[in-house]
Parts: C-alpha cells; structure tokens; sequence
C-alpha cells in the first residue's frame, strides 16, 4: 500500500459514509474526497464524523456533485486510487410504490461510477450492496446462494453488482462487491432503520411499535464495523483475486429479534414512559434473516466488534442530542 491512499467515496455525506469518513481518519494514511449531491446526506453529518475523528488535519475534501452527471464523476475521480460507491436511492418501500426512476438513478448511477472509475484509471472500487440483493432466502445465507430480490431495490443492486463483476472481467478493474446487512449507528438521524424508527417513538414519548410478533429476526451491524471491512479491503494488493472480483457479506453472524431489539430500547434509563404495541406484520417481510460472514473473516481478516446491547445506551444519547438539536428530522432514506 502506498504511503497515503487516495480515496473518493460517492455517498460519503451519509449515514456509512460519514461513519466511513471518520473510521479513515481514525486509522490514518487515506486522503479522502466526498463526492455527493446531498440529496439525503449532509455537510453537518460529514463535519461531525470529521470533528469526531478528533485529527487536526482532516485529508477531507467535499464536492457536491450527482453521480448521473457521468462528465463531472469522471472528472472527480481523476487522481484517486480507489473508489467507494455508496451513493444511492436507499428506500425499499419507495421501490416498490415507484420502481422507475428508484431503477433508473441506481441502475445508471452505478454504471456511471464504474465508466468514470475506468476511464480515470482507478485501481479499485468497492461497491456498497445489500442482503437486499440475495433476497428471499433459508438463513444463514452465503455468498454462493442464487439471488431472488424482492425489490426493486434489491434487483438493481443485484445489477450493480453484475456490473461490477463484468468490468473487472472484461476491463481489468479491480471490484470488490460488499452486501450489508441491516446497519445501525450515529450520523443517521435522516434513516428509518429500525433502531431510529424505535428510538424515534420513545422521543416522542409514543409507544414502540412492532410489527407482527416481534420474533422476526435481523442481523444488526454496526456502521463501524461495516467501515472496518471495507478499510480492510482498500488494504488489498492489486493482485490479490481472492479479493478483486469477489462477493463478501459484512453483517455479525448473529441473529436478533425486533422484540429483543425493543426490549433493550425499552430498558434505557430515560424511556419517556414508553411500552410495546403490535400492529398487523407487514406483507412479504422476511422472517428471519442472518448471513454467514465466514468468507470476509477467512479472506479479509474482517470481525465485527460492536455488540448492539452494549451499544444502545450511547447511541440513544446521540440520538436524543440530535434530535434537540435537529426536531423534525427528515426521514426520506430509510432501508
Ligand atoms: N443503511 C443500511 O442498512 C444499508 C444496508 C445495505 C446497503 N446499504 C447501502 O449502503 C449505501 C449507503 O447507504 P446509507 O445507509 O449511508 O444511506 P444514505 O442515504 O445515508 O447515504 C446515501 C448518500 O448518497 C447520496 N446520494 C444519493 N443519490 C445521489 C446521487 N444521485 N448522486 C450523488 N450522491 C447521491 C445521498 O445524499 C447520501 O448522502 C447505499 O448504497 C445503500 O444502498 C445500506
């Protein structure tokens, strides 16, 4: 690895990429450009992932820019070694209620930051997909599973990342394909991701609500953990095939119930006297989802450390310090 790694991140004012931003800043030795029109993310999340990094110098810079705007992409990633794609639409249920321009912004999006990657000489390029892609699934699932999206979201990710796999092979960029699981964590006030939507109702002293029986599982990883696994693949030589060209999921392995989550959220010191209501379960929801993470494990030396029931109390503390700062939220980027 060079002595400093020059980086640029589409998405990086958002909820992984500012905790992304400061997980580099923290581990030292990247010069990082934000590529990002703003759309959901913002410049106050990405200064207070950089301020929170706690260096002097930051090695930040900012460009607003939309990624369907291929002349000015190019442009951008000229004189960066390798690139993080996580700008995207991220809302699933707007998906289904209004497939076309969610596929168009995504599908060419993607293909925009990959033409740009290669004709600018970049030599790797991660791309943030989802369990979204792999589908409907029996738990725990795999990297070498046959995908079966379940949403238009899920299908165009799954595009994305066949997108990637045909440049690495047909042009010799090097492309890494990451699916998430379900990430939680600061610099999020703007999603509707499960934790924020529970945390969302205590603040407003309304009761949590679950929807079906709560037993329904998700594997919950923490944005930091996430920016772990992609740190530990911009470590990676050129030449190493175990990595460029490959699929790896970074989730925890571990498998937690709705219910669980919001019994934890319910046990916080300062709960505005919230309680637990059921409301009918939401068609065509999983039931029970969790990934085999052995692959990242054996080839990148990825471990999830961040334990969510440890984890709660400090995130609800960011949240309710957000939320005064910031009371009406918007919440257009949920997962
Ligand atoms: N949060 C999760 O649980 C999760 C799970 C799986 C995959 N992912 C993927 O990770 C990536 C980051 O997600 P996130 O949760 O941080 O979402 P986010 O909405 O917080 O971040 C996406 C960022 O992309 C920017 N953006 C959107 N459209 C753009 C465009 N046309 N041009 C330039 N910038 C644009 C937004 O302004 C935002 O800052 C996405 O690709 C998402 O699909 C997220």
């Amino acid at each position: 690895m060079p002595t400093q790694q020059s980086i640029l991140i589409t998405g990086g004012a958002g909820f992984i990429g500012a905790n992304l931003v400061r997980y580099l800043l923290e581990q030292g030795g990247y010069r990082i450009t934000v590529f990002d029109n703003l759309s959901a993310g913002s410049k106050d999340n990405l200064q207070q992932a950089v301020a929170d990094s706690q260096k002097k110098v930051s090695d930040t810079f900012f460009i607003e820019g939309d990624i369907l705007d291929a002349d000015r992409l190019t442009e951008a990633m000229r004189g960066h070694d390798r690139v993080i794609h996580l700008a995207a639409e991220t809302q699933v249920r707007e998906s289904i209620r209004n497939p076309r321009p969610h596929l168009e912004i995504n599908a060419q999006g993607t293909l925009n930051v990959l033409e740009a990657a290669r004709l600018a000489g970049v030599r790797g390029l991660l791309f943030a997909s989802s369990n979204a892609a792999a589908g409907r699934q029996e738990p725990p699932v795999h990297e070498g599973i046959v995908p079966c999206p379940m949403s238009p979201y899920g299908a165009v990710k799954l595009y994305g990342e066949a997108l990637c796999t045909a440049y690495y092979h047909s042009f010799g960029l090097p492309t890494a394909i990451f699916r998430f699981a379900n990430v939680y964590g600061p610099y999020s006030l703007h999603k509707t991701s499960v934790v924020n939507r529970l945390f969302g109702r205590i603040y407003e002293g309304q009761p949590l609500e679950i929807f079906g029986d709560g037993l329904q599982t998700r594997d919950f990883i923490h944005a930091r953990d996430v920016a772990q696994g992609l740190e530990l693949a911009l470590r990676q030589p050129l030449e190493n095939d175990r990595v460029w060209g490959q699929i790896f999921q970074i989730a925890t392995g571990v498998e937690t119930t709705i219910r669980d989550i919001a019994g934890m959220i319910l046990r916080l010191k300062d709960r505005n006297g919230s309680s637990l209501v059921f409301r009918p379960p939401v068609a065509g929801e999983v039931r029970r989802n969790v990934s085999d993470i052995a692959k990242a494990r054996r080839v990148l030396g990825f471990e999830p450390r961040m334990k969510i029931h440890e984890l709660l109390p400090s995130l609800w503390e960011w949240y309710r310090q957000s939320r005064e700062r910031r009371p009406n939220p918007l919440t257009t980027a949920g997962d």
